[in-house]
């Protein structure tokens, strides 16, 4: 065959593919921004409280508080609860930067913990240690956990809950990448007291801009964080009763998800249906995700494990076939600049030390081919010869 003829099949495929979705849902899309164009309540208008409803009866959580990102999302719940200076939260080494730094920003200190080397999820052993060590070092106060939901797959609540309330701590989820994920018949953002998600862009469920949410069922709490998210406001816009946040969610951006909604159910079918194919093309020659049972993933990510000296070979080679990857993460938190005077240092959480460094992601979007799935499969399959 000519290269002419290959050319088509070699054109890069996308990470994500946010321009197809738009193509997709364009005229549903234009048609709701357009609406927010005309009746011009930019913020707080009545596209807000349509998407928190919606989504609220999507998840099944009593309560939805859009806001304006994952990061603060996570901030809302950590202010709304009160968690503060002399406060431990136990969070994950090996996420991204926001779950550790949100307890940072109001004075609490995140305690970094391991993560299962097959769902990279917290690690339950190694949490529970750490609680006890916290509460024999004496200086802190254990107050909860922030678990993130990994690349989609929900941790598992069930059993964290049982740590939870045996060392009298509140259990919070970090769902950016897992919204339209779930446990049985329950969905992300009712497995435990406050679920915070991120609606960036190339999350399962995005917007054109920043975005996020929390989901709880609690009604003080929900109340708290509607006031936090708007700098504290009372029952009157100018009566102020805590500090607060500039942490709105614009009525454009709800306008967008509001008009994608309907498609999302689909989308993580679609997601699923993707995994699927990759498992099959690659499972019993390189580690690929783990099925933990009754935990159903959002598919943020497609991350499979690769022997660490063949890495950045492997991201190389597949870039040339037009195959683009991604790393997430290089480096566990406890080990970046920013924090790692909080951490134990190299080989102190030695799981996350050595998925930092054999992770590898492959592309993850509704909109992939089978044709683009058998070509990155194909790509990888040259590296792990059967
Ligand atoms: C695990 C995790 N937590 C928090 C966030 C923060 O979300 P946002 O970017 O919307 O602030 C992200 C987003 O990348 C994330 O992946």
């Amino acid at each position: 065959m000519s290269n002419a003829a290959l050319a088509p099949e070699q054109d890069p495929i996308a990470f994500v593919d946010l321009k197809a979705q738009y193509q997709a849902y364009r005229p549903e899309i234009d048609a709701a921004i357009q609406t927010v164009l005309d009746h011009a309540q930019f913020i707080n208008g009545p596209e807000v409280a349509a998407l928190e409803n919606a989504l609220s009866a999507f998840s099944g959580a009593k309560h939805v508080v859009g806001c304006s990102s994952g990061t603060d999302a996570l901030l809302m719940i950590m202010m709304a609860e009160g968690i503060g200076r002399g406060d431990a939260v136990f969070v994950p080494t090996f996420t991204f930067t926001a779950t550790a730094e949100v307890p940072l920003l109001i004075g609490a200190t995140p305690i970094f913990v391991d993560v299962d080397p097959d769902d990279f999820n917290i690690d339950l052993t190694d949490l529970e240690k750490k609680i006890e060590a916290v509460r024999t070092e004496g200086t802190l106060v254990p107050r909860g956990i922030l678990a993130t939901d990994l690349f989609g797959l929900p941790a598992d609540y069930a059993l964290l809950q049982d740590i939870a309330d045996r060392h009298d701590l509140m259990l919070w989820a970090d769902a950016a990448q897992s919204f339209g994920g779930a446990i049985g018949p329950q969905k992300v953002g009712t497995l435990c007291r406050a679920t915070a998600t991120s609606f960036f862009p190339a999350k399962p469920f995005g917007c054109y801009g920043d975005g996020g949410a929390v989901f709880t069922d609690d009604d003080e709490l929900a109340a708290t964080m509607r006031s936090i998210r708007a700098h504290g406001k009372g029952g009157a816009k100018y009566d102020i009763v805590r500090v607060g946040l500039n942490a709105r969610l614009d009525t454009i951006q709800a306008a967008i998800l509001l008009a994608k909604l309907p498609h999302f159910a689909d989308e993580v079918e679609r997601r699923e249906k993707v995994a699927q194919a990759y498992d099959k093309a690659l499972s019993g020659l390189l580690p690929t995700p783990v099925r933990r049972q009754g935990r159903s993933s959002a598919w943020a990510q497609y991350t499979v494990k690769v022997p660490s000296e063949k890495r950045s070979d492997i991201a190389a080679k597949l870039k040339e076939a037009g195959v683009p990857t991604a790393v997430y993460y290089p480096m566990p938190m406890h080990l970046q600049t920013a924090y790692k005077d909080l951490g134990g240092g190299p080989g102190s959480l030695p799981t996350s030390e050595r998925l930092s460094q054999e992770v590898i992601s492959l592309p993850m979007h509704p909109f992939l081919t089978e044709a683009q799935i058998e070509r990155t499969s194909s790509a990888m399959r040259g590296f792990f010869p059967a």
